[in-house]
């Protein structure tokens, strides 16, 4: 082709580009004012078939980097590694790439960074727990800046995958069960990672994952098929990520499962119709980890060469790690199975973002000459996140916070000193710099008065690790922890579950506390002292009949490098604490899927419970219809009380808003904060609308005795949903709202959303 006819399709790129930003009335991006595409045209004009498909593929870095897997870079045969290697390895390759191969087009280097670096965060679970996007994005910032400094590139972070099945282990990577909270979240870590810009050196691209439904696993097992009528995927599933990409994410991730018989990483209506089509995404897709090759074993594709072609087809811009676009398109592009446009439009999205990451031009690929070491700064966030993150589910008789009285606890459970499970799935922080509950227990009150007894032995036979001590059903232990008990003031249990039983391919049918935690606990009651549970874990667990016996409840998840600083932090009241769930904790495993935002049903269970006449209603002979804890529930040492309420309005117009207030009174002796929730119901519409839904939320902190007006301003468009035609509608009718301090109370008000 010549350079007029290239000059030709330069400005025809340009001119689509400027009318896609124009009519879908968002900014034109830099790149656009530097020329990015018409450098993409040159180089897609340069490109030879073999390069484009290298640019499509990414590789895992090998244990050893040989030779031939030098020459294979040399050649521009990956656009992308997956580096678990060292820096040292992939600054080499990149330098490799960017100076020895034909056309210099630089690696992105991906990684799993997923929640903190150098410095563990807790997992994304627990950050929900927050509720505090601030905290989240200066949070992800930090990680940013400590995975660039070691020559990372690009994470597979945010999980944004909508969960309401806590057997599913994956629920400790995302941020719960609700599209609101779950898009704040995400959108607040997309920010923090790919700030100030894409192209600042310290600035890791995001990959918002898994597109989509991902957490919908049937059974809340992992990988198994997803079954979401349209309506619910749009306002349910889809929503974080369509707030991800109005955010600007770089890329996102198909996902392993299949969506109503169709898997993710070939699926045209997601990734083209709804990604390319509705939401002009002009970032990369990735497949995950073989998800192309894996079309076959999902029984869509007859062979490697079909599944390259239905996943390309379908979308998906780079395959991870499998290699059937390397294989087989230049084949299936000889033989017109595949239509080069399709190639040319994944490479240019691959190059764009490559461009835009200032990759191409001269971004610095950091080689550290020392091993990272978490920064006193990052090591203060981390704690942070970690304290903010707890929620208190119990307080009898304010058993918390330990006043000064205490002078001597007995800490029992493996789990107060394993510094590798503090650190939750996916850790990138070495466990050597943890710092375990039990030291930190101990620099604060003097190793004499922290009577440590794990309380846990492995079963005969097995090899003595805490995942071992914690499955154990073996009650040997128990009596060296009741000696510690009695020897002590209050008694600390430290409860739940090891790092490796929730993440990912780590479901379990039975979510009860492991082991024998329940009946250690019943023996320490025998000491007749207060005991503290606190929990961690990676997913909600059922811990019904143990929370009786304990006087205060403190779920602290997997709280990272600095849990245990964090865990003291509270357990003092130097921080009072704020968390809620971002997800609601069943009371028995049968009950699940149990989430807030269910529909009413024809036949309402009624509050009374198994014990009602009122046989005929959708509830359960044998356990009670409710959760344990709702939703959004959290307590505090202090008290907060909601009043007031007042509407600007009884009736919304469709263009106007409605302003919703309510004074929150801090009426207990702690300073405190506190998460002040709206939720909204439509009552009657053409499709049958949840009982509640989550519109906004705001954390204010009190004063003892302070009161402050919180207030919430509704727009109609915030109340449309997909009729049974699969149209984003508002329909006129009668709601309810509520200001609350959770999905199952709050202060009420009643309004009208008046006819267009
Ligand atoms: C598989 C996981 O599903 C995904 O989340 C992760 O990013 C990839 N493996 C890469 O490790």
């Amino acid at each position: 082709m010549g350079l007029a006819s290239t000059g030709a399709k330069t400005a025809m790129s340009i001119l689509t580009a400027f009318t896609f930003f124009a009519l879908a009335s968002i900014p034109a991006p830099i790149s656009l004012m530097n020329n990015i595409e018409g450098r993409i045209d040159t180089l897609l004009h340069q490109m030879s078939i073999e390069e484009k498909l290298g640019q499509m593929s990414q590789v895992a870095l090998p244990d050893q980097v040989t030779p031939e897997f030098k020459d294979a870079v040399r050649k521009g045969k990956y656009g992308s590694v997956y580096g678990w290697g060292s820096p040292k390895v992939r600054a080499e390759l990149q330098k490799l790439s960017i100076e020895e191969s034909r056309l210099k087009i630089p690696l992105i280097i991906g990684q799993d960074v997923i929640h903190g670096y150098t410095t563990g965060f807790p997992i994304p679970l627990a950050q929900a727990a927050t509720w505090d996007p601030a905290l989240i994005k200066e949070g992800a910032r930090a990680t940013a800046k400590e995975a660039t400094q070691d020559g990372i590139h690009w994470t597979f972070s945010p999980m944004i995958d909508i969960a309401r099945d806590p057997r599913w282990g994956r629920i400790a990577e995302g941020y719960g069960e609700d599209p609101i909270l779950t898009s704040k979240m995400g959108v607040a870590t997309i920010e923090g990672y790919q700030s100030p810009s894409l192209a600042a050196p310290d600035s890791l691209a995001a990959c918002a994952k898994h597109y989509v439904g991902y957490g919908a696993a049937e059974a809340g097992r992992d990988y198994n098929s997803t079954w979401i009528p349209e309506g619910l995927l749009r306002d349910v599933y889809l929503k974080p990520f369509e707030a991800a990409t109005k955010a600007g994410v770089a890329t996102l991730m198909s996902a392993f499962n299949a969506i109503n018989g169709v898997p993710a990483s070939a699926n045209p209506f997601t990734l083209r119709q709804v990604l390319r089509n509705e939401w002009r995404f002009d970032g990369f897709v990735v497949s995950d980890y073989m998800s192309v090759h894996e079309l076959i074993a999902h029984g869509v594709a007859v062979d490697g060469a079909d599944a390259a072609r239905k996943a390309i087809d379908a979308g998906v811009d780079m395959e991870m790690v499998s290699d059937d676009y390397l294989k087989h398109g230049a084949q299936l592009l000889a033989e017109k199975k595949l239509d080069i446009r399709m190639i040319d439009e994944a490479v240019r999205c691959i190059l764009r973002i490559k461009f835009r990451m200032g990759l191409f031009d001269g971004r610095h690929q950091s080689v550290p000459d020392h091993d990272l070491l978490p920064t006193e700064e990052v090591k203060s966030i981390g704690r942070k996140l970690a304290g903010d993150s707890h929620v208190l589910l119990k307080n009898d008789d304010n058993a918390l916070p330990l006043t000064s009285s205490v002078k001597t606890v007995a800490v029992i459970g493996s789990l107060a000193n394993s510094p590798s499970d503090q650190l939750g799935t996916w850790a990138n922080a070495d466990a050597k710099h943890s710092i375990t509950p039990l030291a930190s227990l101990e620099s604060r009150m003097g190793k004499e008065n922290v009577f440590y007894a794990s309380g846990q032995v492995p079963e005969e036979g097995q090899k003595d690790n805490v995942e071992n001590r914690i499955l154990s059903k073996s009650h040997h232990g128990f009596l060296e922890a009741l000696a510690a008990a009695q020897k002590a003031d209050v008694v600390l249990v430290f409860l739940g579950e090891s790092s490796g039983l929730s993440g990912e391919a780590s479901c379990r049918s039975d979510i009860n506390l492991p082991g024998s935690q329940a009946e250690l606990v019943s023996e320490l009651v025998k000491s007749g002292k207060p005991l503290i549970g606190i929990i961690m874990a990676g997913r909600p667990l059922i811990f019904h009949e143990t929370a009786a016996k304990l006087s205060a409840v403190l779920y602290v998840w997997q709280g990272g490098t600095m849990a245990g600083p964090a865990i003291v932090d509270t357990l003092f009241g130097d921080i009072v604490p704020s968390g809620k769930l971002p997800v609601t904790f069943p009371q028995s495993v049968g009950q699940v899927p149990l989430y807030y935002d269910h529909l009413n049903t024809g036949r309402p269970p009624a509050l009374t419970g198994p014990a009602s006449e009122d046989r005929f209603r959708s509830k359960y002979l044998d356990v009670t219809f409710t959760p344990e804890y709702p939703f959004g529930f959290g307590l505090s040492y202090s008290k907060f009380t909601y009043s007031n309420g007042s509407m600007t309005s009884p009736v919304l117009h469709n263009l106007g808003t409605v302003a919703f207030s309510a004074d929150i009174t801090n009426a207990g002796k702690f300073a405190a904060s506190e998460i002040v929730q709206f939720y909204t119901h439509q009552i009657a519409a053409t499709v049958a609308r949840p009982v509640r839904e989550l519109k906004d939320f705001q954390k204010i902190h009190l004063e003892p005795g302070e009161t402050k007006n919180v207030i919430f301003q509704l727009e109609a468009s915030e109340l449309g949903f997909h009729n049974s035609h699969m149209k984003l509608v508002t329909e006129p009718g009668h709601f309810e709202a509520w200001i609350a301090p959770d999905s199952a109370s709050g202060i009420k008000f009643n309004f009208e959303l008046a006819k267009a």
